[in-house]
């Protein structure tokens, strides 16, 4: 039945992704987007700054950002503007994470979307020696997310952004070190860290009632992430059947602005509001507890102090 989903939603996703609203407006309105200067992540971005917000975006490559921000600037009515954050680095989270609070000088956002992501080389691991899905795409977005909490920069009301995926939904586990140990290939360790958004998103959600949370299948979209990782399976089918970054970028922007997306709620390109079967592990309460207890240990020197 999920095969039967999955391929249906594959096939039918040029026609049937549809386009977020231009409205409303986001004039006034402060956004951070992980990852965005390039893939899905720069167009999010753009289509942010054409609503007239102020968006900070991270990314590690100076000329990149440069790029994107060129772009920006001819383009788009509201600003942008650039912080320099490895997520493979514990330590260069909490200081882009410093820049980002300095920027922000105490106004805080409305919109952050967690969308930096790596599809691992077998075996990789991180500056820490955590495996290097785990680490880029789960535990640095919880040192991210909670130094930001602790210093008072997510408003009440203000959306949070999990960019996830449905193949994730098949995995059972998100542990720390597996993709590492086993030098299983990358595939697994990249969608095992998606499932751990899910917990995230979940767990994110219940200690935070006043912060609305939306997790988001994009699509399977024509990106870096892409072509590094799942040539192997889909080379041949890869033009025709993936969308580009524009179009896979109008779910993630739904999630981000529009009002009918419900607090919780799992958003597909195709399907809509999936209501998540509560027997799937995607939905297992108790792990996404159990997978925040194991981030507060492994984050512990990077988290805030007091909180
Ligand atoms: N493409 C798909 O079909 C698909 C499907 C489902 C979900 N998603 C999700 O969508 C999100 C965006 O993916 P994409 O397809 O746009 O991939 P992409 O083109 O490969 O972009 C990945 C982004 O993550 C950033 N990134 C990677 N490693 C990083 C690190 N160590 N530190 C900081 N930033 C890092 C990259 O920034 P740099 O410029 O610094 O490299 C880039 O902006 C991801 O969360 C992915 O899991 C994608």
């Amino acid at each position: 039945m999920k095969t039967f989903r999955f391929l249906g939603s594959l096939l039918r996703q040029r026609s049937r992704t549809p386009r977020c609203p231009e409205e409303p407006r986001l004039d006034g309105r402060r956004a951070l987007v992980t990852g965005g200067s390039r893939g899905i992540g720069y167009e999010i971005c753009r289509g942010l700054l054409d609503r007239g917000a102020e968006v900070l975006f991270t990314g590690r490559s100076e000329a990149r950002a440069q790029e994107a921000c060129d772009a920006f600037e001819h383009r788009e009515a509201g600003t942008a503007r650039w912080v320099n954050l490895d997520q493979a680095d514990l330590d260069d989270v909490v200081r882009g994470c410093d820049s980002i609070l300095q920027i922000l000088g105490g106004r805080p956002l409305d919109v952050l979307v967690l969308n930096a992501a790596v599809y691992p080389e077998p075996g990789a691991v991180s500056a820490q020696g955590h495996e290097l899905a785990f680490a880029v795409n789960v535990l640095a977005p919880h040192v991210l997310m909670r130094r930001l909490l602790a210093a008072g920069a997510l408003r009440r009301g203000a959306r949070v952004v999990f960019l996830v995926g449905d193949p994730a939904r098949a995995c059972r586990d998100c542990e720390v070190e597996l993709g590492a140990r086993v030098r299983r290939p990358a595939p697994f360790a990249y969608w095992r860290s998606k499932l751990g958004n899910f917990w995230q998103a979940g767990e994110l959600q219940r200690r935070h009632p006043e912060l609305q949370v939306v997790t988001v299948h994009p699509g399977f979209v024509r990106t870096g992430l892409v072509s590094s990782g799942w040539d192997p399976l889909v080379g041949p089918i890869r033009k025709r059947l993936l969308i580009d970054a524009e179009l896979g970028a109008q779910t993630p922007l739904r999630g981000a602005t529009q009002p009918d997306v419900n607090t919780g709620s799992y958003l597909h390109n195709v399907l809509g509001k999936v209501r998540l079967d509560p027997r799937e592990p995607a939905a297992r309460e108790g792990d996404a507890w159990a997978l925040w207890q194991v981030l507060e240990e492994l984050a512990e020197g990077w988290l805030p102090k007091g909180g």
